[in-house]
């Protein structure tokens, strides 16, 4: 992806030397505008050699230098995929809500045709001054993105909301408003379910797993990326993808609930939830004293999730298609397959658990066995990676029966 980095005048532009490092080692192409306040923070000299791509400066002396002066905001306009302004301040979000072009990088975002995104850093009372909220408002009007500003303490000294949004949720967002939305996925609604789910036992005790969600999440990102409309069902505490709605639940019967009132809408669910198969008889509503002799934990089955999508799932013409997931650390083929038809699926995923594979690894592969047999694997991969290729393979093999 080509990304123009827009760079204006806050302490927080030294984070943006970070944010131009992470997204040029996720292999996009990073060019850097400073306006000239934002190179009072940091210099071209820092941005350039990070992204290795020149960094364009609001000086008009410094264009005269480039073989193209007249028309360099109107070059880097058409080629940017995304344009995101990190830090942005009251002033540059003023300029564009406005229609203000008084520099190199106000005026390519008003001649840009490319999805724009802010992440604006500031004082909070400033953020909160109704003028830069009627701002934010025109810019949301107009298709822009914003990356809210976290809380915390700032630069002034004073703590509130207005510190810079964390770097790699402001990459993910980029990644989400850069994509191109032409896959098949376009427009799809999607069910994804990820993460652990906790069981309680009495006020400090529960029963969960080693999930963490990250490959759930991953997921939910490439089909976002694809064009999906994504319904995201969470379990555990890793942070929401940016740009899917997400519901996080606890139990696996909270995520059943969730589920069973989704489907009926959904195109299509994948189902990477890590859920548990049993729950406490009953929850103790005091903390359980230990006894002596033997303790028995009694427990009962907690419902299946996919099979009862795959008992409600339509077939036939705008039938919905259902992805789940099996690890197994034998018969791998045999297991999933037997997997498949039970609960209805199009596919399964399968994970090689065998010699602790999967858990906290980071590169992994996933068999995809569908009526047809096994697939080819996809991976070994780091988990994003292998997520956009399981969402590619998925998509190529709707596409290919449309
Ligand atoms: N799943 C679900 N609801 C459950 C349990 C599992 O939706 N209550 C989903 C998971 O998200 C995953 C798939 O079903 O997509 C895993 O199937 P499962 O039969 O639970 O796999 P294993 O845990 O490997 O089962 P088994 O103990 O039968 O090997």
């Amino acid at each position: 992806m080509k990304i123009l980095l827009g760079i204006t005048g806050g302490i927080a532009a030294y984070r943006a030397a970070d944010l131009a490092r992470l997204l040029t080692n996720r292999g996009h192409t990073v060019r850097c505008v400073l306006t000239e306040a934002g190179a009072r923070f940091i210099t071209p000299l820092t941005l350039a050699s990070l992204t290795g791509e020149a960094c364009y400066g609001a000086n008009p002396d410094h264009h005269e230098w480039r073989p193209s002066p007249s028309v360099e905001h109107i070059e880097l306009a058409r080629w940017a995929d995304v344009v995101a302004v990190v830090p942005a301040t009251a002033n540059m979000l003023g300029n564009t809500a406005n229609g203000l072009a008084n520099d190199l990088l106000s005026t390519v975002l008003l001649a840009t045709k490319a999805p724009i995104l802010w992440a604006p850093a500031m004082n909070t009372a400033m953020w909160e001054h109704p003028a830069v909220r009627a701002n934010l408002e025109r810019l949301k009007a107009f298709g822009h993105t914003i990356v809210e500003p976290a809380e915390g303490m700032l630069a002034c000294g004073e703590a509130g909301a207005g510190k810079l949004a964390d770097i790699e949720r402001i990459a993910d967002a980029i990644r989400a408003v850069g994509s191109e939305r032409l896959g098949s996925l376009r427009g799809k609604q999607v069910l994804v379910t990820a993460g652990p789910t906790r069981e309680d036992l009495d006020p400090v005790r529960l029963l969960t797993n080693r999930s963490t969600g990250e490959m759930g999440i991953e997921i939910a990102r490439a089909l976002r990326d694809a064009g999906a409309e994504v319904h995201l069902i969470l379990g555990g505490d890793m942070e929401a993808p940016f740009g899917i709605e997400t519901m996080r639940v606890r139990t696996a019967d909270a995520m059943m609930a969730a589920c069973a009132e989704l489907w009926p809408k959904m195109d299509g669910c994948l189902a990477a939830a890590a859920v548990a198969d049993q729950r406490p008889q009953a929850i103790a509503a005091e903390k359980v004293k230990k006894a002596d002799g033997p303790e028995i934990l009694e427990l009962v089955r907690t419902e299946d999730i996919l099979l009862n999508l795959g008992k409600q799932k339509r077939v036939g013409v705008g039938g919905q298609w259902l992805l789940g997931f099996a690890a197994e650390s034998e018969h791998h083929v045999e297991y999933a397959s037997a997997k498949l038809a039970k609960k209805k699926l199009d596919a399964v995923f399968v994970n090689d658990i065998a010699s602790g594979k999967a858990f906290g690894h980071q590169d992994n592969t996933l068999t995809p066995v569908t009526a047809d047999g096994p697939q080819p694997p996809l991976g070994p991969l780091p988990k994003d990676q292998l997520a956009s290729a399981l969402v590619a393979w998925w998509a190529g093999r709707l596409g290919s029966k449309a």
